[in-house]
């Protein structure tokens, strides 16, 4: 099927992995982003939308430094909240329906077991709290719409936890990371090929209604930060990349300017069920994002060879 996927930003983690599987399925990927589309800026979106003639859009763009937002919750709310509602709205006036990225920081953390789409939100968290209200906000536009929530995204792109840990091993023998707070690492390409799975679902079968509304979507299999690091170390040390040891610590040896679920889990059960739709083990995915890395960072000290010390 061929299909023209409006998606907001364009240097995201998600974003750019849809530009890239976008490109190897035969996807047009219209990136809606700055500086001609600020979500903070909702007016610009109904017109920059219409002109892309797409069949489908992706809100992927959110305010996302998690604790930044406890000082910026004015900003976050405006892009996670009223920006995501924009978009809803312009794609409900185009007719054409709206996939809305959300986040596990919807809930709080506190049951035993992986959260499901029913269980109750509470978000404990200025980022969790704008990104439920931008949920509300699609669900109650007259979109035809679908909230996917993950969590804990890695990629070879932007700034994330494997870029972070790779670095921090240049630099120490040891790091120290949080073993209490349990989720479920999820490669941003394994989202985009589900994304892609779930817009041709949509725009196959226009009056499903069960293909509409929340569901979960992370990486297969759970983890704490520390386990994800160790994951990440030891994927490293087996393509000659740098390695730590990792210290294990409690949430409390690490204070944050926004608190964080202990529990992150979500149950993707309703996604297998309904769209047939399973992203791999976090594992599996995470040796092509390291490798990426380890690729990107040979390829620049080549090319910048003053990097290295001269005896
Ligand atoms: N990262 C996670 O671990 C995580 C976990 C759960 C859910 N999510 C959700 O998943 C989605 C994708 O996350 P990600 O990790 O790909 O995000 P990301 O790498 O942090 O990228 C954020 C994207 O948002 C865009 N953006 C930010 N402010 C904007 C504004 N005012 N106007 C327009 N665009 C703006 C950025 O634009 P530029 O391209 O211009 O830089 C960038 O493309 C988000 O909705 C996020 O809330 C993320």
């Amino acid at each position: 099927m061929r299909m023209r996927i409006a998606v907001t930003g364009r240097h995201g983690q998600v974003v750019r992995s849809l530009i890239e599987r976008g490109a190897d399925a035969g996807i047009k990927i219209l990136p809606l982003a700055r500086p001609e589309v600020d979500l903070g800026c909702p007016e610009m979106i109904p017109a920059a939308l219409s002109v892309l003639q797409a069949d489908i859009v992706v809100n992927a763009a959110a305010f996302t430094a998690v604790d930044l937002a406890e000082s910026q919750s004015e900003l976050a709310f405006a892009i996670n909240h009223r920006g995501a509602e924009a978009v809803a709205a312009a794609a409900a006036s185009l007719k054409i329906p709206v996939v809305q990225l959300s986040t596990d920081y919807v809930f709080d953390g506190t049951l035993d077991r992986p959260y499901v789409e029913t269980d109750p939100v509470n978000a404990m968290n200025v980022y969790g709290q704008s990104k439920l209200a931008g949920e509300q906000a699609v669900a109650s536009t007259q979109a035809d719409h679908v909230i996917l929530r993950t969590a804990w995204i890695f990629s070879p792109f932007g700034k994330n936890f494997v870029r972070t840990m790779l670095s921090l091993a240049d630099q120490r023998p040891e790091v120290s990371v949080v073993a209490d707070q349990l989720g479920a690492p999820t490669s941003a390409l394994d989202i985009a090929d589900s994304i892609l799975g779930v817009a041709r679902q949509l725009l196959e079968r226009p009056s499903a209604p069960e293909l509409r509304g929340v569901f979960h979507m992370t990486g297969a299999a759970d983890a704490s930060w520390a386990d994800f690091a160790e994951g990440i170390f030891a994927a490293s040390k087996a393509m000659g990349g740098p390695v730590a040891r990792v210290v294990r610590i409690p949430t409390s040896a690490y204070p944050t300017a926004a608190g964080r679920p202990a529990n992150s889990r979500l149950d993707c059960s309703k996604l297998a069920a309904t769209y047939g739709l399973c992203l791999p083990p976090w594992r599996q995915s995470l040796l092509g994002c390291v490798q990426h890395l380890l690729q990107e960072r040979r390829a620049s000290l080549k090319s910048s060879p003053s990097a290295f010390p001269r005896s």
